[in-house]
């Protein structure tokens, strides 16, 4: 048994999984919270801070931009005293020694090391990092090993996710997960798509049986990633591949972080819940409006008000007004929820087939929105010049 072992997890969610997200996530019963990628170098030009006023840990960056000194310069907050035991970090990384270096600097208040070796993004692939140490094991494998053998100093455990290397093909990825496994790793998360796969995509899950049992043969834990949206997905997968089986939800949680819940919130009481929680916690606003934006439905009148808000009291006192009209409007995770309840009453013949129907056509509502969204978005961070609160993915 690991720290990892049959856990649901909120994933690594650059800008998406800052504290009030994480926060939000442990108290809707997600067992462990993965950090947002932070790359190295940025590390390496932190200084921990404790915030007595927040009760927070800060690693501020020296020399950073200083234009709203502890907000601007911010790179990574964790609240101990919610976070602690269930905390892991998540690094950016393509050279080994930096990789312990910058590990030393929040190993004792961090619960695990991850590095990403899955992000498909150009930023982080040109410079080797992320979905590039998929083509570079050798690299991976000595990061890896780098990290294990300096971790057992801090007694902290080091994990890794990746993504698969072929989706028709289960031999390529078998052999890296079996490699990988033998660096000392405690725990290894598959986000089963390829490299060149959309998270629209539908997950491939077929060659799973073979990547536990090496896992297991290395007595490394396993974490499933990808399209797992709420707790009743992760009840059925682990009754499918085993309870000692974990799970991680990336943006089932960003459009709802009370997922990890069996009676997730409507949105009207996510969006304000989430807005008080950042403000308990001082997030920066443009940061708390990225999120929130994610939680309600394009179609909300809403939508357009809290893209105006600029600071975390405005956007509090739009959600005030929302009222019970937000629990008609059913998110993204609620409206599968639904459907899997649908699933077990509908007759065996016809129904899956119209289930799946339904489904695709669902996915496809949501995708037209989702770009919509992105797309006014970008216009407004743009006009804002928000800041950002830690490196794009
Ligand atoms: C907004 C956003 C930011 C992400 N940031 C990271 C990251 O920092 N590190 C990482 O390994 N993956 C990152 N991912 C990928 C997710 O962790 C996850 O692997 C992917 O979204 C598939 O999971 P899902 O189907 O539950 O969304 C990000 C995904 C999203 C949507």
């Amino acid at each position: 048994m690991s720290l990892y072992t049959g856990k649901l997890c909120l994933a690594p969610m650059v800008r998406s999984g800052e504290l009030p997200t994480r926060l939000m996530a442990l108290k809707y019963g997600a067992d462990l919270v993965w950090s947002p990628e932070i790359i190295d170098k940025k590390l390496l030009k932190c200084e921990r801070v404790v915030n007595e006023n927040l009760g927070t840990v800060d690693f501020v960056e020296v020399g950073g931009n200083y234009k709203i000194p502890g907000v601007s310069n911010l790179v990574f907050r964790t609240l101990p005293k919610v976070e602690s035991g269930k905390l892991i970090f998540q690094i950016g990384t393509a050279n080994p020694e930096l990789a312990v270096s910058a590990a030393k600097i929040v190993a004792k208040d961090v619960d695990g090391i991850d590095v990403n070796a899955g992000c498909p993004k150009p930023f982080s692939t040109h410079s080797g990092m992320g979905a590039a140490l998929l083509s570079t094991p050798d690299l991976l494998e000595s990061i890896l090993k780098n990290l294990v053998s300096q971790g057992k100093i801090f007694n902290i455990p080091i994990s890794v996710k990746i993504r698969l290397l072929d989706d028709k093909d289960p031999q390529p990825t078998v052999e890296l997960v079996d490699r990988l496994c033998k660096t000392g790793i405690t725990n290894l998360t598959l986000h089963c798509r390829t490299k060149d796969m959309r998270n629209r995509q539908s997950p491939v899950r077929a060659f799973l049986p073979e990547i536990i049992r090496t896992c297991h043969s290395n007595n490394v834990s396993f974490i499933i990633n990808g399209a797992i949206t709420n707790r009743r997905e992760y009840e059925e997968l682990q009754s499918q591949y085993g309870a000692d089986i974990g799970c991680m939800i990336a943006e089932g949680a960003e459009s709802n972080p009370t997922c990890f819940s069996l009676q997730p919130l409507t949105w009207n009481k996510v969006v304000k819940e989430f807005i008080e929680t950042a403000e308990s916690v001082s997030n920066y606003a443009g940061n708390t409006k990225y999120v929130i934006l994610n939680q309600i439905p394009g179609k909300s009148p809403f939508y357009q008000r809290f893209a105006r808000g600029k600071t975390n009291q405005e956007l509090l006192s739009i959600a005030n007004e929302i009222g019970e009209s937000g629990n008609k409007i059913v998110t993204k995770v609620l409206q599968k929820i639904e459907l899997i309840e649908t699933k077990k009453e509908l007759p065996k013949q016809n129904g899956k087939r119209k289930l799946e129907e339904e489904d695709e056509a669902q996915k496809e509502k949501e995708n037209v929105i989702l770009t919509k969204r992105k797309l006014e978005h970008k216009v407004e961070l743009n006009a804002e010049k928000v800041h950002q609160v830690a490196s794009p993915l």
